[in-house]
């Protein structure tokens, strides 16, 4: 049997473990997290950021994501690579969604694509399921609706929110997502929902009973300075690590220790 992470095979694993999900924006760090074993690669519009140095994922475009996701495809043997379709890639109108989305398995070789919103986003997450495209659903602190919500704020506190984001998870459950990102949430909603859907749930401070957890690679590897929301887990300070390397390098370059015999022809 092939190891390659299908849709598929991610929904069966509701109830028999526990998933881990990771970002990557290149080839070079694909290769390292599917070689690490991690499921399911999503290839965030959180690139906007990391990658690209902006505020907000707003500014991402189509053409950047396809161009990422293909080239994060190309160094991932098993995992299963998730695309993010971009601010205004699929609000505008269903038939642009489902064009867009499919460039992301035409032209990119992802294995489905990630939508941010609840039940506003039902009608097309079927449409899309229903036309092959496998749709992971994102709710809670959707990053794209950063301006309507005021900032990077925990969604669900209040008890009609928190009605809401369940009425939208399972309706978007319904509509046949293969899982679910719940984002910012308080970890009682992260367990209610998480109970309520037939799909796993992968948090990002969604709190310990959802089904997986997803972070966004730079920030478990301290690559990105001193970014650290409470729902983080820094497992290395690489950027420290890789900067004190650099400096060594320059050093020997300015003091002619680099390129010795050994390094030359
Ligand atoms: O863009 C992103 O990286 C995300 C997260 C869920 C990690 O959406």
């Amino acid at each position: 049997m092939s190891d390659k992470w299908t849709a598929q095979k991610i929904k069966q694993f509701k109830g028999k473990g526990r998933l881990a999900a990771l970002t990557a924006h290149d080839f070079s760090l694909a290769r390292l997290v599917d070689a690490a074993g991690v499921p399911i690669i999503l290839v965030g519009d959180s690139l906007g950021m990391y990658a690209q140095g902006n505020d907000n994922t707003l500014p991402v475009t189509m053409d950047q994501m396809v161009y990422h996701t293909t080239i994060v495809a190309r160094g991932v043997k098993n995992a299963l690579v998730i695309a993010d379709m971009p601010f205004l890639s699929y609000q505008a109108s269903d038939n642009e969604a489902m064009r867009n989305a499919g460039r992301f398995l035409k032209e990119a070789h992802a294995d489905g694509v990630k939508v941010e919103g609840g039940s506003l986003r039902a009608p097309l997450i079927r449409r899309m399921v229903e036309n092959g495209i496998p749709v992971m659903g994102h709710i809670g602190l959707t990053p794209q609706s950063i301006h309507a919500f005021g900032g990077y704020k925990i969604q669900g506190r209040t008890h009609p929110e928190a009605q809401r984001l369940l009425e939208d998870a399972k309706a978007l459950d319904e509509a046949g997502v293969f899982s679910l990102v719940l984002e910012c949430v308080p970890a009682a909603l992260g367990a209610e929902i998480t109970a309520a859907v037939s799909i796993p749930t992968l948090g990002i401070g969604g709190g310990p009973a959802c089904d997986g957890q997803i972070l966004v690679t730079h920030d478990i590897l301290g690559l990105l300075g001193d970014f650290k929301p409470r729902f983080v887990k820094r497992y290395a300070d690489l950027g420290e690590q890789v900067v004190k390397t650099l400096k060594q390098y320059r050093e020997e370059v300015e003091q002619g220790a680099f390129p010795d015999a050994e390094h030359s022809y």
